[in-house]
Order: structure tokens, then sequence, then C-alpha cells
């Protein structure tokens, strides 16, 4: 049977390899199966939980649209829209919250991490993040949830707010509960200079980082730079345990190659790094290339990226407002 799928991506810039194989490749994938229902909705109310520049906001919200065309989703297929403009994502949040209980959120380690050492200078929307998102989903009736590791947690909340609900209210299965989608090996790509930390949008240095609008020539030289180990290539998997930049690199190769880990590790086995760093830059250049020249047209076509958004926007308030109006009618209002 077709699933139902929903996912977010923040409008926060600099949308890099590790959003690519960790969720927009999903994406794409899912899109492409006629049986499946997707929705994919840039987050810009999640991404205002830490403060953004209005300019920049507006512009990244269009180069969000455009990358997710770029990897190859189809507007037509799959609903695209910004949360912003569909209400019910709000009304329904602010409800859920009355659900969602302090001492799961207390839990959440995103917001520790975001929020770091001075907890009380933490906007009130970073803590009460996840209850957006359980919004986002619930309106939708998703089955299916495609995210980067780092966003199970916010799953399972989600999964218990659903639950409590439907508990509360006594309606059995009114939220469905979703199920995450997180691909089973390097779900979380790390940084090209610190093999034990997330590649990430918010690290200072750019060479942490290969961007989806990089161009060839950066690709190659931030791989080239990447920082590995003094060994040769590892043999077999156990060698990867004390390796974590090896173990990253080789992810990534075996992740846009689509072979397997064991086979990426014999190609290269007992090699130094420098010819396996040649092929990696290659696989990718290959790969993404075409996907940073089509979101720099796209960016140049404002109003047909407008259009698609405005066009997504009226799909998903058909759903989400058909939604709000039942919890509406089950909460008494
Ligand atoms: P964000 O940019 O935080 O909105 O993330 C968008 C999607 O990319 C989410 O599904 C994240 O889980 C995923 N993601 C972000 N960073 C990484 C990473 N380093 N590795 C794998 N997936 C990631
Ligand atoms: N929190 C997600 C992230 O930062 C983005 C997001 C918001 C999301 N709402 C969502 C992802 C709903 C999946 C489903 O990556």
């Amino acid at each position: 049977m077709g699933k139902k799928i929903f996912s977010g991506v923040q409008p926060t810039g600099n949308l890099h390899l590790g959003n690519y194989l960790g969720a927009i490749k999903n994406f794409v994938e899912l899109n492409n199966d006629n049986e499946n229902k997707c929705v994919f909705c840039v987050v810009d109310l999640h991404a205002i939980t830490v403060k953004q520049d209005p300019k920049e906001l507006r512009n990244n919200i269009r180069e969000t649209v455009a990358t997710f065309i770029a990897s190859g989703i189809d507007p037509k297929k799959s609903i695209i829209f910004n949360q912003s403009q569909v209400t019910a994502h709000s009304e329904a949040a602010w409800i859920l919250s009355c659900v969602a209980r302090m001492g799961w959120l207390n839990r959440m380690t995103q917001f520790k991490e975001k929020a770091g050492k001075d907890k009380e200078k933490a906007s009130i929307g970073l803590y009460s993040y996840p209850v957006l998102m359980a919004a986002d989903i619930l309106l939708y009736d998703s089955t299916h949830v495609p995210v980067g590791d780092d966003q199970k947690q916010h799953l399972e909340l989600c999964r218990d707010i659903a639950q409590k609900f439907n508990n509360d209210y006594k309606i059995d299965n009114f939220f469905k509960i979703p199920e995450p989608l997180i691909q089973k090996e390097f779900s979380r790509i790390m940084s090209l200079k610190d093999g034990l930390k997330k590649m990430s949008k918010s690290e200072l240095s750019d060479l942490s980082r290969i961007n989806l609008t990089d161009e060839k020539d950066q690709i190659i030289m931030k791989i080239k730079k990447a920082k590995t180990d003094a060994l040769p290539m590892p043999s077999n998997i156990d060698d990867l345990k004390e390796r974590p930049e090896a173990k990253n690199l080789i992810g990534i190769y075996s992740s846009i190659t689509g072979l397997s880990l064991e086979k990426s590790i014999h190609n290269f086995s007992g090699e130094n790094f420098s010819k396996f760093k040649e092929n990696l830059a290659e696989v990718l250049v290959e790969k993404l290339t075409p996907i940073s020249l089509e979101i720099r047209k796209l960016l140049n076509e404002k109003n047909y990226l407008d259009q698609i958004l405005s066009d997504g926007c009226k799909k998903a308030h058909e759903i989400a407002s058909q939604k709000v109006k039942k919890i509406h009618e089950i909460v008494g209002f």
C-alpha cells in the first residue's frame, strides 16, 4: 500500500551533503514511487526559533524549494509548501502543547545542544520546537517520516503526543502513529574536519561541509583537505571502529555510489587516502554539480519558485484545515 509521507527542512541556508544523504535523497526516492503521497514542507516557523535575518530567511525559503526541485522532487507529484502560510500548523501546535508534558520535552537532546549553557536565554519556541514538528506530521495523517538520525527523538515524542491525544479524548486512531524512515547506514554524516561531530549548517568552518551549492573546485578542495588518519585505507568493517574520519568518508562514498560498505572498503583496501579521495571527489562532483547548477538556475526564476509554494500551500491548507476542524470538535471548541 502507498505511504503518506511528510518531512520538513529548515530554510536556514547552507543545505549540505548531510541534508542530502540523510534526508533529501530519500525524499526523491519516495516521491518517485507513484503509490506514495508526499508532502515536503519548508519549515520557516521552526527556523525563527533562533534569530534570522528577514531578508536572508526569504531567500533561504526559495533556496530550499530550489534544492528540493534540483534534487529531483517533482512538484506535480508532491506537495511543496512553506509552513507559515498554512496557519493550521501553529493552531494545532498550540493544542498539542497542551497535550505534551514538560517531562517529555525536558529530555530532548537537540534543545540541550542548541540552547547550550545559557538555557535561560533560549527562546520558548526552541524549547517547544518538537511540538510544532508533531503538529506538522499529524495534520496530514502521515504514516512515514523520512529524516536523518538526529530527528529520531523528535519522532518518538510525536508518537507519544499522538497516542496521548487519542487516549485522552478516547478516539482510537484519530492521529495516525507515524513511523520514522531513517537510512540504515550512514544516517548521520559527520563533519569533514571532525569525525565525531555532525556535519552542520551552523558549523563556522565552511571546510567542514560540502554545500549543495558548492562548485566542482570547492568540492575537490574540501575533500582534499578533509581530515583523515595516518593509517592506510581500512581492509574490513572492524578496521573502522576507532577511525571516525575514515568511517565517515567511506560511508559518504558508499551512500553516493549505492555500493555496499563492504564493497566500498574492498575497492580501496590498503591504498593510501589520496587515491581514495580522488575517487570520492569524482563521484561527489558527478552527483552534486548538476544539482548545484540547477539550484543556481532556479534561483533566478523567483516567480516559478513562488508559484510552486503558493500551489503547494493551497493543497496543504485543504488537508490541514480539515484536520484542525476535527481537532476543534474533539477538544470542545
Ligand atoms: P535541518 O537542516 O536541520 O532542517 O535538517 C533537514 C534534514 O536533514 C533532517 O531530516 C535532518 O535529520 C537531516 N540532517 C541534517 N544534518 C544531517 C547530517 N549531518 N547527517 C544526516 N542527516 C542530516
Ligand atoms: N526538525 C526537523 C529538522 O530540523 C525539521 C522538521 C520540522 C521536520 N517539521 C518536521 C522533519 C516534520 C520531519 C517532519 O531537521
